[in-house]
């Protein structure tokens, strides 16, 4: 895969579907950037995927539900990768309104600023009722912008968990547990080093609090954006996540590794 890609949605539960794509990193792999419908009574969309893809993106989560029926985003936060059909959505689905914190509201207004009468603010801790089930914001483990919220949705037992629990990845597949396990360790782990490079400096008391916080949900499947469906393996994924404080810092390809890969390319 050498550029972005939208791929055919599928199940993660019988009320969640992942509307997924990918995106290649030179030299670490591909991956996977996910939104998810989850249907509640009050139907809810999980992020909006990537900036690059958002034509695909509209067309492909048009075939999985009629806009008109949304009526909630859960936007986990405001990068590239998350917001990529959110202003095309605000549009096309009239009744949705975007659940979100004060400083993502904050971070859209300095360059497309959201509308007020559209958004409902709500912070770690606090629940929502989307008709049939509670869906509660969670902040993650880990993440990569201090806007991010996760959440917990008490119809499906599933945690949300945004950037957090993502992995590199070699192949596309639409399950984790069809990734052989060490490999998986490796990608989440190296992915995590990337994203979240703050965990080298992290209180190791603080985080297995925080492990452990997720733990206690118990969650029967882990939907990050980062990652396939992850069915009965929140124990793993955590386990692995524990080792990513203690694990090497990922350092960028610097300007001769760079001009090595363009050769390397030119040379094919
Ligand atoms: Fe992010
Ligand atoms: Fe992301």
């Amino acid at each position: 895969m050498d550029k972005p890609t939208m791929f055919q949605p599928y199940q993660a539960a019988p009320d969640i579907e992942v509307v997924p794509s990918y995106f290649p990193v030179p030299g670490l792999g591909i991956l996977p950037i996910n939104a998810f419908v989850l249907r509640a009574a009050e139907p809810v969309l999980v992020d909006t995927g990537q900036v690059l893809l958002c034509d695909e993106f509209m067309k492909t989560l048009s075939d999985v539900i009629d806009l008109a029926d949304l009526r909630w985003l859960w936007l986990t936060h405001a990068d590239p990768d998350h917001i990529g059909s959110l202003h095309r959505l605000l549009d096309e689905a009239p009744r949705l309104r975007v659940i979100t914190t004060f400083l993502a509201v904050g971070k859209m207004s300095l360059f497309r600023p959201l509308p007020m009468d559209r958004v409902y603010l709500l912070n770690p801790g606090q629940s929502l009722r989307v008709g049939d089930r509670t869906l509660t914001a969670i902040r993650p483990p880990t993440y990569d912008a201090p806007e991010t919220t996760g959440f917990y949705d008490s119809g499906s037992c599933a945690f949300f968990s945004a950037d957090c629990l993502g992995a590199l990845m070699s192949d596309p597949v639409e399950y984790a547990a069809e990734i052989e396990p060490a490999h998986l360790r490796q990608g989440l782990v190296k992915w995590m080093t990337v994203d979240s490079p703050w965990l080298h400096m992290t209180d190791n008391a603080r985080f297995t609090a925080a492990l452990n916080h997720v733990r206690e949900l118990k969650p029967k499947v882990v939907l990050s954006a980062h990652l396939p469906a992850a069915q009965g393996m929140a124990e793993t994924l955590l386990d692995y996540l524990a080792a990513v404080p203690a694990a090497e810092p990922f350092v960028g390809p610097d300007q001769p590794a760079l001009e090595a890969m363009l050769a390397g390319t030119a040379a094919k």
